[in-house]
C-alpha cells in the first residue's frame, strides 16, 4: 500500500514522465530490451532515490524487466507528489511525499525494507545504512548507490569490514559522474539559484567550495552567464586545474569576504560556518548542492542571528550582525529543492548504468564478495557510444593498423 500525497496528481505525473522519457533514449533501448528477456523477474527491489520524473523512467524500466518496485525519497524536499503518484498508479509501491518530517521520511525508508528487496538502490546510502543497523536482519544480494557522499560511505564501512553485501558504486561509472555530476549539477544548481533568487548572474562574485565533479560543472556554469568566479579547493591538483582554467583560486575565509552568492559542493560539513559568516558582505546568498544538508553550519548562523524570516519560496533571510545573510532552499540540495534537478538527457545515462547494475548484481552476485564494485568499463564504453549517436556525434574507428600500432611496444623512432 503506497502513502502519496494525492492520487489525482496521477495525470499531471504521467505527462511529466513521458516528457522525460523523450530525452532518456538510451534507458528506452534497455528499457525495450528487459520488456523481452525479463532480466529480473520476480525479484524485489527497494529504491530509495530523488522522486523525480527521470527516477521514474527508471522505476519503470526495472517494472518492465519483471521486478516488483518500492520507491520512496532520498530527500523529503525533492519529491514531486505528482510523479509519485502515477508510480502509484503504474502498480509501483511509492512511499514519498514532498516536505514530510524526518520521523516520516524513516518510517517511508523502512516501508520499503518491509518490501524485503532482494536488491536496493540508494542515492546516499540510507537504505543500506539501516541494512547494516536496525534492519541488519535483513538478507539482500547487492545493491547500488548513486551519488558520490553514498559511495565515500560504502568505501568505508568496506574499509572497516563493516559491509555484508556487495555495492555497486554506480557514481563512479564515467558515464554517470562524468556528466551527470559535472553537466548536470552545473546547470540545475545555477538553475536553481537563479528560480529561487532572480539574480542576474552576469558581473556577481560566485564562489565555488569544492572543485570536484559538481563543482567544475557549477563553475563553468557560473562563469559562461558572466560570474566572476572564485573557487575553494584543499587538494592541490584540484585548485590549480581551477586557477588554469581561469578562476580565482582562494582561501574560504577570503572568499568568504567578497562573494555575492556562494553554493558549496564539497561533500563536507561545515564548508560554511561562523567565523565565514562573521566575514560576509550584506545580502549575500549561500546555497548547497552537496548531498546531506550539512555543509552550511546553519545552526550556528541561527544561533547568531536575531531574527530569521522566510522572504521567497526558496529564501531565508538570517539577520546577523547587522546584515543579512539569504540562505536558499534551507541550504538543502538547491537543485532538486529550488528546481527540478538534473535534465533528464543526462539522468539517461545514468540511470542506464543502474538498470544495468541490478542486472549486473542479480547474473553475479554469487560470485561477489562484500565490497564495493565498478561495473565493468564495457558497459560505460557501450552507453557513451549509445548516447553519442542519439545526439548526432560520430565515432572514430580505428584501422586494424592502428590498433596493432598502438599494442605493439617494438615500434619507436623510425
Ligand atoms: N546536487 C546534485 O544533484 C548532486 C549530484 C551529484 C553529486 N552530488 C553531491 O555533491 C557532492 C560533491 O560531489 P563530487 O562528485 O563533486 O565529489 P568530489 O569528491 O569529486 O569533489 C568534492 C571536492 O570538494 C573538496 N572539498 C572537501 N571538503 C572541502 C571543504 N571543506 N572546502 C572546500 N573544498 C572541499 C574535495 O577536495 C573535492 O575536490 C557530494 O556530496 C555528492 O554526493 C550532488
Amino acid at each position: 500500500m503506497s502513502s502519496i500525497k494525492d492520487a489525482k496528481l496521477a495525470d499531471l505525473g504521467h505527462q511529466e514522465v513521458d516528457w522525460a522519457a523523450r530525452q532518456m533514449k538510451v534507458l528506452e533501448d534497455i528499457k525495450t530490451e528487459f520488456s523481452q528477456t525479463k532480466p529480473l523477474e520476480g525479484l524485489n527491489i527497494g529504491a530509495c532515490m530523488h522522486v523525480t520524473k527521470e527516477t521514474a523512467n527508471l522505476m519503470l524500466t526495472l517494472k518492465s524487466a519483471g521486478a516488483n518496485v518500492a520507491l520512496c525519497a532520498s530527500n523529503p524536499l525533492s519529491t514531486k507528489d505528482s510523479v509519485a503518484a502515477y508510480l502509484a498508479e503504474s502498480d509501483i509501491e511509492v512511499h514519498a511525499i514532498h516536505g514530510v518530517s524526518n520521523d516520516e521520511f524513516f518510517k517511508h525508508l523502512n516501508a520499503i525494507l518491509d518490501t524485503k528487496p532482494d536488491i536496493t538502490m540508494d542515492d546516499g546510502a540510507d537504505l543500506v545504512s539501516l541494512l547494516h543497523t536496525e534492519r541488519a536482519d535483513l538478507p539482500v544480494m547487492g545493491s547500488m548507490e548513486e551519488t558520490t557522499t553514498g559511495v565515500i560511505r560504502l568505501k568505508s564501512m568496506e574499509k572497516n569490514n563493516k559491509l555484508r553485501f556487495p555495492v555497486v558504486a554506480v557514481n563512479d561509472s564515467d558515464t554517470k559522474h562524468l556528466f551527470d555530476n559535472r553537466f548536470g549539477t552545473g546547470q540545475s544548481a545555477m538553475d536553481g539559484v537563479i528560480r529561487a533568487t532572480d539574480l542576474l548572474i552576469a558581473g556577481l562574485n560566485v564562489v565555488v567550495i569544492g572543485f570536484g565533479d559538481c563543482g567544475k560543472g557549477v563553475a563553468e556554469r557560473a562563469y559562461g552567464m558572466g560570474a566572476k568566479v572564485t573557487v575553494v579547493e584543499p587538494n592541490s591538483v584540484r585548485a590549480l586545474e581551477a586557477l588554469m582554467h581561469g578562476y580565482e583560486v582562494k582561501t574560504s575565509i577570503n572568499a568568504a569576504k567578497i562573494a555575492d552568492v556562494i553554493i558549496s559542493v564539497t561533500g563536507n560539513m561545515h564548508a560554511l560556518d561562523k567565523q565565514h559568516f562573521d566575514v560576509m558582505k550584506d545580502g549575500v546568498a549561500l546555497a548547497n548542492a552537496g548531498h546531506f544538508d550539512v555543509e552550511i553550519n546553519l545552526a550556528a548562523l541561527k544561533e547568531g542571528s536575531t531574527q530569521v524570516d522566510r522572504v521567497r519560496e526558496h529564501v531565508e533571510s538570517y539577520k546577523y550582525n547587522g546584515k543579512e545573510i539569504l540562505i536558499l532552499a534551507e541550504g538543502r540540495l538547491v537543485n532538486l529543492a529550488a528546481a527540478t534537478g538534473h535534465p533528464a538527457s543526462v539522468m539517461d545515462m545514468s540511470f542506464a548504468n543502474q538498470a544495468l547494475a541490478a542486472e549486473w548484481i542479480k547474473d553475479n552476485y554469487k560470485e561477489l564478495e562484500p565490497k564495493v564494485y565498478t561495473l565493468p568499463n564495457e558497459v560505460d564504453l557501450k552507453i557513451a557510444a549509445t548516447k553519442l549517436g542519439l545526439m548526432g556525434g560520430e565515432l572514430e574507428i580505428l584501422t586494424e593498423e592502428q590498433i596493432n600500432y598502438l599494442d605493439s611496444w617494438e615500434h619507436g623512432t623510425s
